[in-house]
């Protein structure tokens, strides 16, 4: 397991054009959730929940990982074994970044996939029809996302890295999902740095060990300074 989990959310892709979820102007004040992320949508309300995120998928296309994507790739290229990179985004900019097993606990935008025989196809950035059938089984696939109420299976490889990790790093999350005190309380972490763009109400930011309200981009330099440093005493 590794010693370092850097854990990422919509913030850390904002600065690469993609809009967060509950920042002012983020999607879910253009989107309801219950419309095309809830459990039960693709059935009630399918043509509106493809289109949602075939809009995503070919928007995605252009985008780029910004610096601390590649900060983040440089500093996993040094330390293979002991950087974890888990993100709650379905977006590719770290792989694009050149970042290796990044764990995507809530899904991934360019894959379609079975929920019947659990067949899984890279679609890269292309739309899908509403109803295009498995090869397998001839169910209907979906966009490979998990939806508001739905079981999320990575949870438990998400407890798994964090039993173990000494330096617990956030990027760019609200913790309103993943309440990321829990996640802190539930480990030995040793080290711990929040970086939002401010103060979340579902944060309480006094348990972390460092706290930079700055954006990514701003913040990397120094987060990756205090890893590297932290790294290099204990080894
Ligand atoms: N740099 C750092 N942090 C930023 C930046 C930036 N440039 N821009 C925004 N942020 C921070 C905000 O301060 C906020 O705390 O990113 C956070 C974004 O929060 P949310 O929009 O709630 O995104 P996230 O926590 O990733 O949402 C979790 O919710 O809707 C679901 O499935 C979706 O995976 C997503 C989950």
């Amino acid at each position: 397991m590794a010693k370092v989990i850097i854990f990422s959310g919509a913030g850390i892709s904002a600065e690469s054009g993609i809009s967060t979820f509950r920042d002012t102007g983020g999607l879910w004040e253009e989107y309801d959730i219950k419309d095309v992320c809830t459990a039960g949508c693709l059935e009630t309300n399918r043509d509106m929940t493809i289109e949602f995120y075939n809009k995503g998928r070919v928007a995605l296309k252009d985008k780029q990982p910004n610096k601390t994507h590649y900060e983040i790739k440089k500093l996993q290229d040094k330390y293979p074994n002991d950087i974890k990179i888990i993100t709650q985004n379905v977006d590719d900019l770290f792989e694009k970044a050149g970042c290796q097993k990044v764990l995507h606990l809530h899904g991934f935008i360019t894959e379609i996939n079975c929920e019947q025989c659990g067949y899984i196809q890279d679609i890269g950035y292309k739309p899908i029809q509403s109803h295009t059938i498995c090869p397998n089984c001839k169910n209907f696939l979906r966009p490979n996302i998990v939806f508001f109420g739905e079981p999320v299976p990575k949870y438990r490889e998400l407890f798994k890295e964090i039993d173990d990790c000494e330096i617990f790093v956030i990027i760019g999350s609200s913790g309103n999902v993943i309440n990321t005190d829990f996640l802190l309380s539930v480990s030995d972490v040793k080290y711990s740095i929040l970086n939002n763009l401010e103060y979340s109400n579902a944060i309480n930011d006094k348990l972390y060990t460092k706290v930079i309200y700055r954006k990514a981009t701003e913040a990397i330099d120094e987060i990756v300074a205090d890893i590297i440093k932290y790294l290099q005493n204990v080894q």
